[in-house]
């Protein structure tokens, strides 16, 4: 009577574990089978009727059939348990290519010229850099050929920190961490944010941003230059600008060039934009400079390099034909939903 009892028990329990896909199902079958009131203590307030050699044989029955139920349904449980997580990873999922930008508002303008700027050197193979803004008076300064006492610093008006740092002035530091990093053939372009103490007005700003790009290899060409500095300005305004170099002086490059490029107003008539001259000034690069290169570890004797760096407010204003600098930090969404 009572093995078939058990029998039963177990034939039952077997059909309802087995189609159980929820834990609280499960939870309720344990309750109903193994729980105080449940079908195991009504078994054994049964065994007080049987014989005492009986009641071993059915107790140890008992036993093996209970321990069975109870790994029976950890394993359930265990199942369940992964079949949630693998259900939430299914429904929570994240795409890591997912854009960065932003689905609502605007991008701003900045972002715009910065991301244009990143796409085009990245189709010509070169790495995207980053630095740190407090910087290093060394990387600042010293390594790229500016020392102490020269008048170059005096043109940045550099905000110097307590702890004897400073917020870089250009983003011409990365050059010098790049060159340290790498070894040659070197390419890479740093865009990035830059501090100088300076009085805001519609064409300055204290904070803002540049771009600085370097090539190093054998034989690199003033035509490697022109070639890429060429891209930046077409790329930007999307169509082919004429540019030309003018001679200039920064410590880091010899020889050192300010690049104009053609006045898209006038065509290079002359205007007011330009000033009546039909090319607008847009940013220096050059050669870099033979100490530049030996201070990174670099023989200038077997490489060489250029190096170029301009403000990405300038370029920005000049392809949305935006009159005031300000205009970049106001946070005015009649300037910022235009884009
Ligand atoms: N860092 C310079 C500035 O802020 C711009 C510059 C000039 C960068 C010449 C260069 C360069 O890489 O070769 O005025």
């Amino acid at each position: 009577m009572m093995k078939e009892k058990i029998e039963a028990l177990k034939e039952s329990f077997n059909a309802k574990i087995s189609e159980i896909n929820k834990k609280d199902a499960l939870e309720q079958l344990r309750v109903a089978v193994l729980g105080k009131k449940g079908e195991f203590t009504a078994l054994m307030k049964d065994m007080k009727d049987l014989q005492a050699e009986a009641r071993k044989e059915i107790g140890q029955l008992i036993n093996n059939v209970k321990n069975d139920f109870e790994a029976a349904i950890a394993k359930k449980a265990k199942e369940l348990e992964e079949a949630e997580i693998n259900a939430k990873v299914e429904n929570e999922w994240s795409d890591i290519s997912w854009p960065e930008t932003p689905v609502q508002g605007s991008i701003h303008p900045l972002s715009i010229v910065r991301k244009e700027l990143e796409d085009l050197f990245i189709s010509m193979g070169f790495d995207i850099l980053d630095g740190p803004e407090m910087e290093e008076e060394y990387y600042n300064f010293n390594a790229l050929n500016i020392p102490e006492d020269h008048p170059a610093r005096d043109s940045q008006d550099t905000f110097w920190l307590k702890n004897g740092k400073l917020l870089r002035s250009q983003t011409s530091p990365v050059q010098i961490r790049g060159m340290l990093a790498k070894k040659p053939p070197i390419k890479f372009v740093c865009p990035g944010k830059t501090y100088r103490n300076e009085a805001v007005d519609a064409s300055h700003e204290h904070s803002f941003h540049q771009c600085e790009g370097l090539v190093v290899d054998k034989g690199i060409t003033v035509s490697h230059l022109i070639f890429t500095l060429k891209q930046i300005v077409s790329s930007i305004f999307g169509e082919d600008v004429e540019i030309r170099l003018r001679p200039s002086f920064f410590p880091f490059v010899e020889p050192g060039f300010e690049l104009d490029f053609k006045c898209r107003i006038c065509k290079g008539k002359g205007c007011s934009v330009c000033k009546q001259t039909g090319w607008i000034e847009y940013l220096g690069c050059g050669m870099i400079h033979p100490q530049v290169l030996k201070n990174c570890g670099i023989d200038p004797e077997i490489y060489s390099g250029f190096a170029f760096g301009g403000g990405i407010e300038r370029l920005t204003m000049m392809k949305y034909g935006i009159d005031d600098i300000r205009h970049f930090h106001a946070g005015d969404l009649r300037f910022l939903k235009q884009f």
